[in-house]
């Protein structure tokens, strides 16, 4: 063999029985072959199993896409190039020309965007009200529905969903129930009756903040044919992207734990300080809806908003005070985070549906990420002082 060619054909090094990676490898190829025709044949026939082409399936994204299930409490997911690809395909695999689906107010603004503006070009109609309106979801459920989309908490007043509710009435009118649980992370809210979950894996799989991914996550009668729907609308995880949110995840439980712990004292914190009007935080006692969040979650989650009293002009200065906040979106990275209502978007919320949305001028968010406690409260304290009344 010349060596243009070998360069082409490396040696192969394969483990000998009995010797495997503590850490499984990365399988960074786009392809994978049979040993002939014939088992190539069988493979596409679906009648062995294997990897062909890793748009459709890839070892490492494979083995992501069986842990997160497991965490999650269902047998099957498929993992995506980001959560919105994650959301999107969802929408696209399930909807048709017709179809109705309900979302809220209170949803992430690229869902409300797809849906609105996505599968509105479709034919696909909506029916947006607060996650609150229980009596309105059971009025709007009359109409024929194909899905029920929403979240719990909700970005960024951290309102809580009655899961079991909007289960409840969403299968009674013959719908699929979606909940995007990015917020509450994989070991909550397995236990409802929710038919897909949909995550960005951007956030705290990764916790590092490097990496984008999504997934989708329910039974895998549901899930196997959109798992075709999948592969041709192209939105893949690469396999690096998936090796890195393995590597994340080893630490997600202590990472979300103590994020928790750090949101909660910060919560109190800010509870008590005269500059600050409201604090939305599920665990604190005050929240409109603690009794509901204490029985849905076992962790509160790391996204800490409030209203300052002096309104924008305040919450600019809070903003920019901040040392160890870096001004910028996403959540659960290890650094925290800080973002104000001129960041959030929803400017295509009408006037009633941005005052059902419950941001003000002087909300902030505050995304905790894994600092010394003590640092972040120093913090936040010194710029609650520049922020003023
Ligand atoms: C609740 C929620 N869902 C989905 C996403 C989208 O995830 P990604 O940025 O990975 O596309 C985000 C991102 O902020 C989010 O907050």
């Amino acid at each position: 063999m010349k060596k243009p060619t070998r360069v082409n054909h490396p040696p192969t090094v394969e483990l000998p029985p009995g010797n495997r990676a503590v850490v499984a490898p990365i399988y960074q190829s786009v392809k994978f072959e049979f040993d002939s025709l014939a088992d190539t044949e069988r493979y596409l026939r679906g009648e062995r199993p294997g990897f062909f082409y890793t748009r459709a399936s890839n070892p490492t994204t494979r083995q992501l896409e069986l842990l997160l299930a497991e965490l999650q409490g269902r047998d099957d997911c498929l993992v995506t190039a980001s959560g919105v690809g994650a959301i999107s395909q969802t929408l696209l695999a399930l909807t048709r020309q017709g179809d109705h689906v309900l979302c809220f107010v209170e949803t992430y603004n690229p869902t409300r965007y797809l849906i609105r503006r996505l599968l509105g070009r479709f034919g696909v109609t909506h029916t947006m009200l607060s996650i609150e309106d229980l009596a309105g979801v059971e009025r709007a459920l009359a109409a024929p529905t194909r899905l029920v989309i929403f979240e719990s908490p909700t970005n960024p007043i951290t309102r809580i969903a009655d899961i079991a509710a909007l289960t409840r009435l969403g299968h009674t009118a013959g719908a699929l129930v979606v909940m995007d649980n990015t917020f509450a992370g994989f070991h909550q809210h397995g236990e409802y009756q929710v038919d897909l979950f949909v995550h960005s894996l951007t956030k705290y799989a990764s916790g590092a903040g490097d990496v984008m991914g999504g997934a989708v996550i329910g039974r895998s009668e549901l899930l196997r044919p959109m798992r075709t729907d999948f592969g041709a609308l192209g939105g893949t995880l690469d396999p690096h992207a998936a090796f890195l949110i393995l590597r994340g995840l080893k630490t997600y439980f202590v990472r979300y734990q103590a994020q928790c712990a750090s949101a909660a004292a910060l919560a109190q914190l800010l509870a008590a300080h005269p500059a600050v009007a409201r604090v939305h935080y599920p665990g604190l006692p005050a929240h409109p809806q603690h009794a509901l969040a204490a029985r849905q979650m076992r962790d509160f989650g790391t996204i800490v908003s409030f209203d300052l009293h002096g309104g924008e002009a305040a919450a600019r200065r809070f903003a920019d005070a901040l040392e160890l906040f870096a001004l910028a979106a996403s959540l659960g990275s290890t650094e925290s985070l800080v973002v104000t209502p001129q960041m959030m978007g929803g400017r295509e919320l009408n006037a009633e549906q941005q005052r059902l949305s419950g941001i003000t001028a002087g909300t902030v968010r505050l995304s905790i990420g894994l600092e010394d406690a003590d640092d972040l409260a120093q913090d936040v304290s010194q710029a609650l002082g520049a922020a003023g009344g």
